[in-house]
């Protein structure tokens, strides 16, 4: 884990300096701010969002509480160690209840110090693992492959198998598609977003996302202007999907098709990659083209997965050839349904919702059961299905077939019965 950032407020300077001169001695915490004012703190706190606090609390008690109180009911995963002349029960209480982690007697002592310290790095090893959204973009170098199709349909589904917030981002600066998919018409858009960086919160957040009917799934659009895409920094991206970790449970990017900055900034901030193919020559051309250049970023092979969109059985490319053309598992494959997939983009109901008894919408379910572990009823649903074809008696059936004996019947039966 790299060095921890912190700051430290502390109206007084001896304390303060003593807490700072502990800080460096310990080492693996680096400081990025010391502060007399908590009401300054709190603003750089909440642009520059450092893992730990150290709070005293020694002055001003009901205003400290209260700031301790707002910034980790925004900032969730902060580890605030507060700290005190006072060593009354009831202000440690106090403190904890309001988001505090750790409580020190001033003037600190290094032992003490030095456990807090330790705590909070394993709390945010825990933290890291546990409670930060996962991030997956959606990615092909080739456009029209399905990465939009793919990108809001998993986002409602992962929405409605874990209940957990979803944010689904369209980062096509120039020609998003996710609002004409699911018929929306946002009154922001991430260029907005990306102006009020400095204003950026949970709240501001929540206002300026667009919800999707009644469900956890918070849209973040494009913007209406290629010129407004232009001044979107990299920098900003990244300072942007940072927050949105702390925030959602799971933040799906749709890309453009075009390898540039603001594109590899996403990717390398990504827990996985949905490299999205067809199975056919270019595409698969496309695909090494892809592989090969994320190698040379040294992305993990893990973090990278081929989803192989439009497949049909008994293609003349199977996937095992496209699986040895690419030295790289396929992860999932999304089947074709050319009439439904059309009629829900044109309607602007994604397919999960338009027929959810689909191939491709059970298809999609079962994607987000596998990414996020938890499974739906579908299973049930299917065991109960065979369970009634198992109930009917097939075998009059079958022996008036076999006295047809037509050769495709033939082949048909003896597939059955191998
Ligand atoms: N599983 C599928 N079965 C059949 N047709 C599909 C499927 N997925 C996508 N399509 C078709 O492919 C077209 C392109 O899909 P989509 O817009 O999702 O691709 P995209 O990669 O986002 O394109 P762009 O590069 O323009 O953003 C859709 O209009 C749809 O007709
Ligand atoms: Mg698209």
């Amino acid at each position: 884990m790299s060095q921890l950032q912190m700051v430290v407020i502390d109206a007084d300077e001896s304390s303060r300096s003593n807490v700072i001169r502990l800080i460096e001695e310990i080492g693996f915490v680096e400081l990025i701010g010391d502060f007399e004012n908590m009401l300054t703190a709190y603003d750089v706190i909440m642009q520059a969002r450092p893992p730990l606090v150290f709070f005293d609390l020694t002055e001003n008690i009901d205003l400290a509480l209260d700031t301790i109180e707002k910034i980790t009911s925004i900032h969730k995963n902060i580890f605030i160690i507060a700290a005190s002349e006072s060593v009354e029960a009831d202000l440690v209480i106090q403190s904890m209840r309001c988001g505090a982690r750790e409580f020190l007697v001033k003037p600190v002592a290094k032992d003490d110090m030095q456990r807090a310290l330790k705590k909070a790095r394993n709390a945010m090893r825990q933290d890291q693992d546990t409670s930060e959204g996962k991030i997956f973009s959606v990615f092909s170098n080739k456009g029209g492959i399905g990465k939009t199709t793919l990108a809001t349909n998993l986002a409602l589904q992962l929405t409605e198998l874990t209940g957990e917030k979803v944010c689904l981002i369209d980062l096509n600066l120039q020609m998003g598609d996710i609002a004409t998919f699911l018929d929306i018409n946002p009154s922001f858009d991430i260029a907005y977003v990306i102006t009020h960086l400095s204003r950026l919160d949970e709240s501001f957040l929540h206002s300026s996302l667009e919800k999707y009917k009644d469900k956890d799934l918070f849209i973040l659009a494009d913007p209406p202007d290629i010129e407004q895409a232009e001044e979107i920094s990299s920098d900003d991206i990244s300072t942007l999907l940072t927050f949105l970790k702390s925030m959602f449970g799971y933040i799906i990017i749709d890309t453009s098709s075009s390898f540039d900055v603001k594109t590899l900034t996403c990717l390398d901030v990504s827990d996985y990659i949905f490299l999205v193919l067809m199975v056919n020559l270019p595409s698969i051309r496309n695909c090494q083209k892809c592989l090969s250049l994320f190698k040379r970023l040294e992305y993990d092979e893990d973090k990278i997965r081929l989803i192989v969109n439009r497949y049909v059985e008994d293609d003349e490319i199977t996937t095992e050839d496209v699986e040895e053309a690419l030295t790289h598992e396929i992860y999932w494959k999304i089947p074709n349904s050319y009439f439904a997939v059309m009629s829900s983009i044109n309607k602007g109901i994604p397919i999960s919702e338009l027929d959810t008894d689909s191939d491709i919408s059970r298809n999609f379910i079962r994607l987000a059961e596998k990414l996020s572990g938890i499974s739906s009823n579908l299973a049930g649903e299917e065991e109960d299905d065979e369970g009634f074809l198992s109930k009917l008696d097939l075998e009059p059936v079958l022996e008036k077939l076999r006295e047809m004996n037509l050769p495709i019947v033939n082949k048909f039966l003896n597939q059955q019965e191998q």
